[in-house]
């Protein structure tokens, strides 16, 4: 007898902060890449993109690796995954499922977004960010999350730099469908993806 599946939390490792590539040369090979397999990512390297991308660099402050208006900390970072959606939890550093279904294909309207092991997906979270009516703003409402999380992808850019991996931040997507197979609130708004994977051999 199959069981239902059941949610399924991952704790992710400890992220190393010593490790990498000195940071100009991260810089000399940051690109994107549109080219992937469909290798995972080791336990290590999840870790290390998240805390990246927007980790807790100083707990006693509760503040993070990349910077945010005012700080707000309005932005939220979906992980999906071959099995499911998840939501990054900072605090605890672990990726919390919010469904089991592997939802790659609609993150993105190219290709290789099906194929790749990771898409992040960065949302804001229009309450958080203390937007007036937030489940009726419009586009402008968007423009400091849209800049907080240019950091936030900038900080991924350089992380797969140093790990040899492929990445790409996309606007090119179903955005009302990616929120739907999200199921996100109206008060969420996706601001882009990101696509990471192992470059293609
Ligand atoms: C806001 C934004 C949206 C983007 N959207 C896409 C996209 O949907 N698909 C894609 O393949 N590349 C996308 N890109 C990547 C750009 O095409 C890429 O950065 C540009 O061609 C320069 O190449 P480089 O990143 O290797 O320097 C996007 C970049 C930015 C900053």
């Amino acid at each position: 007898m199959s069981l239902p599946s059941i949610a399924q939390d991952i704790k992710l490792v400890k992220p190393d902060k010593s490790g990498g590539i000195p940071l100009m040369q991260a810089l000399n090979n940051r690109t994107s890449s549109r080219e992937y397999d469909n290798r995972k990512l080791t336990d290590e390297q999840l870790s290390g993109l998240l805390w990246a991308a927007w980790g807790i660099n100083r707990p006693e402050e509760g503040k993070h690796t990349a910077p945010s208006s005012n700080n707000k900390q309005e932005m939220q970072v979906y992980v999906s995954l071959e099995s499911g959606l998840y939501l990054y939890v900072p605090e605890s550093h672990l990726l919390k499922q919010i469904h089991n279904r592997d939802i790659r294909k609609s993150t993105g309207k190219q290709d290789f977004v099906e194929i790749a092991a990771v898409n992040l997906v960065f949302v804001s979270d229009l309450i958080k960010a203390g937007v007036t009516n937030p489940e009726k703003a419009g586009p402008e409402a968007l423009n400091t999350s849209a800049i907080n999380t240019g950091f936030m992808a900038q900080n991924v850019y350089l992380y797969c730099a140093s790990e040899k991996l492929a990445c790409v931040v996309r606007g090119w997507m179903d955005t009302p469908e990616l929120a739907k197979a999200m199921e996100l609130a109206p008060h969420q708004r996706i601001i882009v993806s990101q696509t990471v994977g192992y470059p293609k051999k």
